[in-house]
C-alpha cells in the first residue's frame, strides 16, 4: 500500500497524537495516522532562519518531519498573509483582513521552503494530503520541482463567495496554485459550490460534477466533512464525569443548569455576540436568572495580531458588565476563563452541561459542536445550540440552529433549551448522534484518501 504523507503548518507533538491530550488535527487525521505514515510541517519553532531541510523523529512507527520558521517568516508568512489576510477573507469578515503585498511574497517563498525541504523526503509512490490555508501553494512549488505523485488539498476553513474571493489581490494566482492538486476536499457543498463559483468567474473555468481541467490535469472538487470517534468521545466524557474535579463543578452550579462555550478566542468565533445575546437573555427571560450558569472557556490565540489582543480586551469588559449588572451574593452568571483546558476535562463538562452554546459567526466546520452531543447522557441529554454559519450546521440540523448576529434570537434559543422537555431532548439528541457516529474521523479519512488513491 502506498505511503500516505501528511502536510500541514503545525504538527502535533508526538507524545500527544493520541489518548486525552490530543487535539485538533490530530483527532480528525487519527485514522490515518498508522505506521509509516510520514507527516511533515512546521515545528511551532522559530530560528534566525527558515530550515532548509526537515528534523525527523519516528515516534510509534510514524514519522515526524519539521522545519523551523525564521522569524521575518514567521511574521509575514504565517501571522501576515496567512492570519492577517486569507483567515478573515475565508471567513468572509473583510474588515478585520490587511493585505500586504510583502507578506503574500513571503507566504509563497515559505510555501516553496516547505515544497523544499518535503522534496528529499518523498518517495514515487507517496500519496501526499495537504492541509488548509497556509499551504495553498506547496502542490504548485512540488509540481514545479516535477512531482507527479497524487496530491490532495483539504480546506478547514470556509471558502467564501466569489464576490468575497475576488478582494484578494493575488486571487487568480492563488486559484491557479490550488489547481496544482488532484483532489480538492471541503467541508459543506457550499464551501465547494463558492471554489467552483470562482473558478467560474476568475479562471473562466466550467465544473462539470465538481471536475475541472485545467492545463491537461483533471482535478476532482469533493465534500469530505471531518468528523470524530464519537464513541470513544462519550467514553471520555463518562469517566471524567464521575472523577472529583467533575464532582466540585456539579456541586458548585447548586442545583443550576451549566451553559458551556468552549473556542479559541478568534473572532470569527462570535464571543462578543454570544455575551451579548447572553445578556439580553438574563434582561428578557427575568424568570431564568438564578437557574442557569454560563462557563465560557476561550484559549488564546495568534496574539500577536493585533485583532487577536482587542477582542481579548473587549469580552474582559463585557464580562465585567454582564457580571457586574447581574451577579448575585450566592451566583455569578458568566464564567469565563481564558486558558486552554484539557480535552478530557472539557468532554466531562460537556456531559454536565444542560446547554452546549455553539455560535461562530463563521466556521468550516466546529468540532466542539459533534464533541458536545457525543458527550451527552442519553438518559437525559443537553441541547444543542448551534450557529447556522458553522459547517456542522449542514450536518446536524436537529440542534436549535441560530443566526449568531441576531442577538435576540439567541437569546430566545437559551430559554427554548432550558425548558425544552425530555422526551424532545432525547429525540434530537438520537438524531445527532447517529449523525455524528456517521459522519466520523475515520470516514473522513477514508473518504478523502479513497479519492486520493483513485
Ligand atoms: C483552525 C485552522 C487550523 C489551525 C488552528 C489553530 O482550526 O483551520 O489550520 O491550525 O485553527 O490555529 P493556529 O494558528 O494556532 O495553528
Amino acid at each position: 500500500m502506498a505511503r500516505l504523507v501528511i502536510v500541514s503548518n503545525r504538527v502535533p507533538d508526538p507524545a500527544e497524537t493520541s489518548g486525552p491530550r490530543a487535539g485538533g488535527l490530530a483527532v480528525g487525521l487519527a485514522e490515518a495516522l498508522t505506521s509509516g505514515t510520514l507527516w511533515f510541517g512546521w515545528s511551532g519553532k522559530t530560528a534566525e532562519t527558515t530550515s532548509m531541510t526537515a528534523n525527523s523523529v519516528v515516534h510509534n512507527g510514524l514519522t515526524y518531519a519539521t522545519i523551523d520558521l525564521g522569524e521575518a517568516d514567521y511574521k509575514a508568512y504565517y501571522l501576515g498573509f496567512s492570519n492577517g489576510t486569507l483567515w478573515p477573507i475565508f471567513h468572509m469578515m473583510p474588515g478585520h483582513a490587511v493585505f500586504d503585498r510583502g507578506d503574500y511574497v513571503v507566504y509563497r517563498e515559505v510555501n516553496q521552503a516547505f515544497a523544499n525541504a518535503l522534496l528529499p523526503l518523498l518517495e514515487p509512490d507517496d500519496l501526499i494530503w495537504i492541509h488548509d490555508y497556509q499551504l495553498l501553494g506547496v502542490a504548485a512549488a512540488l509540481r514545479a520541482a516535477g512531482v507527479s505523485n497524487r496530491i490532495g488539498f483539504f480546506l478547514h476553513i470556509p471558502f467564501p463567495a466569489p464576490a468575497l474571493f475576488e478582494v484578494l489581490p493575488p486571487a487568480k494566482a492563488l486559484l491557479e496554485a490550488m489547481l496544482a492538486h488532484d483532489i480538492i476536499g471541503f467541508q459543506t457543498s457550499y464551501d465547494r459550490a463558492h471554489f467552483l463559483g470562482a473558478l467560474s468567474s476568475i479562471l473562466g473555468l466550467p465544473a462539470n460534477d465538481g471536475v475541472v481541467t485545467y492545463r491537461n490535469r483533471q482535478v476532482s472538487c469533493v465534500v469530505t466533512p471531518i468528523g470524530i470517534d464519537a464513541d470513544s468521545f462519550a467514553q471520555m466524557a463518562t469517566n471524567i464525569a464521575r472523577r472529583i474535579d467533575a464532582r466540585r463543578m456539579i456541586e458548585s452550579l447548586a442545583g443550576r443548569a451549566l451553559m458551556i462555550g468552549v473556542d479559541r478566542l478568534d473572532y470569527t468565533k462570535g464571543l462578543p455576540e454570544r455575551f451579548d445575546a447572553y445578556r439580553r437573555f438574563l434582561q428578557h427571560y427575568p424568570e431564568h436568572r438564578r437557574q442557569v450558569s454560563f462557563l465560557q472557556i476561550a484559549a488564546p490565540s495568534r496574539e500577536e495580531v493585533e485583532r487577536y489582543r482587542t477582542l481579548r480586551e473587549e469580552l474582559n469588559h463585557k464580562t465585567g458588565s454582564i457580571n457586574g449588572a447581574y451577579s448575585d451574593f450566592d451566583w455569578v452568571p458568566l464564567r469565563y476563563m481564558t486558558r486552554t483546558a484539557p480535552r478530557s476535562m472539557v468532554a466531562g463538562l460537556y456531559r454536565i452541561a444542560r446547554i452546549g452554546l455553539v455560535t461562530p459567526l463563521r466556521d468550516g466546520m466546529n468540532l466542539v459542536a459533534k464533541e458536545y452531543i457525543a458527550a451527552q447522557n442519553p438518559a437525559d441529554p443537553g441541547v444543542l445550540i448551534l450557529s447556522r454559519f458553522a459547517g456542522a450546521a449542514s450536518g446536524m440540523p436537529e440542534a436549535l440552529l441560530v443566526n449568531p448576529f441576531d442577538v435576540d434570537g439567541v437569546a430566545e434559543a437559551i430559554s427554548l433549551a432550558l425548558t425544552m422537555p425530555l422526551d424532545e431532548r432525547q429525540a434530537r439528541y438520537t438524531a445527532l448522534m447517529a449523525r455524528v457516529r456517521e459522519v466520523s474521523a475515520a470516514a473522513y479519512c477514508r473518504e478523502f484518501t479513497g479519492w486520493l488513491a483513485a
